[in-house]
């Protein structure tokens, strides 16, 4: 086994010496050709080191880039002669000048691949271990070694250049916000709960054994509360923490640009906001957003759609075919509730093995398949085609516009069913035919949303968004009489598919917003215990007010172009909600139990040794 093999990290650790006195002079992707001549001193980490036959190269990487630095047997004996000990990521501080590279050896693919630094001095500052993994944009690495080993999943370039960007995006907020008089008010994480639909985390109380606080959902009582207080405009950047299933656009613990405003309606609210996310993007990549943004009712959204967050960088729209295949032969189409098609052009071209992958797709929203027409030439080529008549043809040609080349899918059954299931394979179909265009920021505000959805599981009407949201304007008597019909005065702000933000205008009235209750089948005890904070606020001259909250982490996902909301969070949890890192969460010792008054059930502990 060669020397290369072992760590030799420990033995290295005898040339480690402290920074003394030295100072950066610039940040390893700082340097260009105008430096050339320059005396510089760069610090950072040994990206690769490369030995030419006496030359030696090392990449030498900080936050901003990466620097070839030069150490050489002729023009600078002495700081040749020990650099053969550097490895990966070893920690490396480097005084020397700035030359061009020589003909030829220049990498254009490198901000500073013009130059490099002839190392004149250079000092150890710290050894490494070997990295269990690459420290490269282009390495595929376990996601849940980039999450035990943050620190150096951090390092890659793309990581860092996230940060970067995250950190734009904060200033950029804070700044537009104080131009605008919204004064940045921090809300308690030790609070109670907050109804936004998730489960809560909950925290017990030492001081008062027995009970417990809640992690606020989101700061929504507070906000409103400060509207009361007279504090006329609020903004935070805030945490929020919801115990609910993860995926990849969401974390149990995120952060919301949280903004609340009296005096104000939905378009002051939605007018502010366009300017947010317009400075939000001038700011983090220089794009500029045409403002108006779009909007389009939710119910517009659902019936073109079928979600109600539609990503517009490409076409494709649904469209409602009941009626033309009320008496088809195909007694699937005849009976179902709703059957929708959607005209894909230039799908004719998709294979079988395509299309039962789409059809397995559909099943994961409850669809038990996917009927589809491929329209040829000189015939309907569909398993379904026979069942079809000239009418039938006639009608759906002229509904959907259908042109040789082009495949119609259809899903037929249940409404709610039958839209996520086509709204969401929309999505899936534009990105595996790659009908979506990159660098595209598609913005939509979705608005009259439905005040209450209903809840298959409880059995009852729940609130769409929040129960302090505002029913709309003569909507107030439908509350109880006609639920289903009942809009709210809220709106959710979408970008390429995703919603990025979403808001209301209150009930400031704490006669409305006891009927709210009342209407969601509380009782007044119930719901006074719950919320009676809030409503004994409104009695004392709440202004009128409303307000939004974006998700920040989400928008700064997709300004970074990252596929994952993981990458932009510094240490966030993985799919079982643990940190990596931390080891959280974790046992605790019986002290801390005791003085809280918890003890952990017998059979959970039983468990627990199990898995061990
Ligand atoms: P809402 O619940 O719609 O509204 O949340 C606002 C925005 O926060 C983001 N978001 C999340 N991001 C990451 N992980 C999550 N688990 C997660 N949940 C939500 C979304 C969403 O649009 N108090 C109200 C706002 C208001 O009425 O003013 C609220 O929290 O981008
Ligand atoms: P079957 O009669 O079950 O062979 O189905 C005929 C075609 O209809 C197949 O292509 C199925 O994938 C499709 N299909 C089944 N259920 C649905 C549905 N709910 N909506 C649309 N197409 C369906």
């Amino acid at each position: 086994m060669s020397e290369e093999k072992f760590d030799l990290q420990e033995e290295h650790q005898q040339f480690v010496v402290p920074l003394e006195g030295w100072r950066r002079t610039h940040m390893c992707g700082d340097l260009g050709r105008d430096d050339c001549g320059k005396d510089v001193c760069l610090m950072g980490w040994v990206q690769t080191r490369r030995d030419h036959g006496g030359v030696i190269f090392v990449d030498l990487r900080d936050r901003g880039g990466i620097t070839q630095v030069v150490f050489s047997p002729e023009i600078e004996p002495q700081a040749h002669e020990n650099a053969h000990i550097l490895r990966s990521e070893y920690v490396l501080a480097v005084k020397g000048a700035v030359r061009m590279r020589p003909e030829g050896m220049d990498n254009p693919n490198m901000a500073t691949g013009a130059i490099e630094v002839v190392v004149r001095e250079w000092k150890l500052l710290n050894t490494s271990k070997t990295p269990p993994f690459m420290i490269d944009d282009r390495a595929e690495i376990n996601e849940n070694a980039r999450l035990t080993y943050r620190y150096l999943d951090m390092r890659r370039p793309r990581m860092a250049e996230n940060f970067v960007l995250r950190h734009k995006a904060m200033q950029s907020v804070r700044r537009y916000m104080d131009s605008l008089d919204f004064l940045e008010i921090e809300t308690p994480i030790l609070t109670k709960a907050t109804p936004e639909g998730a489960r809560d985390y909950l925290v017990p109380s030492r001081v008062n054994q027995g009970m417990f606080y809640a992690l606020p959902q989101s700061p929504q009582v507070f906000k409103q509360i400060l509207m009361v207080a007279g504090m006329d405009r609020y903004f935070q950047i805030a945490r929020c923490f919801r115990d609910e299933d993860l995926r990849a656009d969401r974390q149990p613990e995120f952060t919301q640009v949280d903004i609340e405003l009296s005096f104000a309606d939905e378009n002051m609210i939605i007018t502010m906001a366009e300017g947010l996310l317009a400075a939000l993007l001038r700011d983090t990549l220089g794009v500029e957003i045409p403002l108006p943004m779009r909007r389009m009712t939710y119910d517009q959204a659902m019936a073109d759609y079928g979600v109600d967050k539609p990503d517009l960088r490409f076409d494709l729209k649904l469209k409602d075919v009941t009626d033309i295949v009320r008496g088809s032969e195909f007694k699937l189409f005849a009976t179902a509730p709703l059957v929708k098609a959607m005209r894909v052009p230039g799908g004719e071209s998709l294979s079988r093995k395509e299309i039962d992958e789409f059809t397995e797709y559909v099943k994961i929203y409850g669809a038990k398949g996917l009927a589809w027409i491929k329209i040829r030439p000189d015939e309907w080529q569909s398993p379904i085609a026979k069942f079809l008549s000239e009418t039938e043809r006639k009608g759906l040609t002229e509904a959907l516009g259908l042109e040789a080349g082009d495949i119609v899918f259809f899903q037929a059954g249940e409404p709610s069913m039958v839209n996520a299931a086509l709204g969401n394979f929309r999505v899936h179909l534009a990105g595996r035919m790659g009908l979506v265009p990159e660098g595209r920021y598609e913005f939509l505000w979705v608005t009259d949303f439905p005040l209450f959805e209903y809840d298959e599981e409880e059995k009852r009407y729940v609130a769409c968004h929040h129960p302090f949201t505002s029913p709309a304007v003569g909507h107030m008597e439908k509350m109880t009489s006609d639920p289903a019909s009942c809009k709210a005065r809220a709106y959710d702000v979408v970008l390429n598919g995703y919603e990025v933000g979403g808001g209301s205008i209150r009930n400031h009235s704490a006669s409305v917003q006891r009927r709210m209750f009342e209407a969601l089948g509380f009782k007044e005890e119930e719901y006074l215990a719950k919320f009676g904070h809030l409503i004994r606020a409104l009695e004392y001259g709440a202004p009128p007010h409303g307000g939004i909250a974006l998700g920040l982490d989400r928008l700064v996902m997709l300004l970074a172009g990252a596929p994952n909301i993981r990458d932009v969070i510094a240490f966030p949890k993985n799919q079982k909600a643990v940190c990596l890192l931390m080891d959280a969460p974790s046992d605790v010792s019986p002290k801390q139990l005791r003085e809280l008054g918890i003890r952990i059930r017998e059979d959970v502990l039983a468990e627990k040794k199990e898995e061990l």
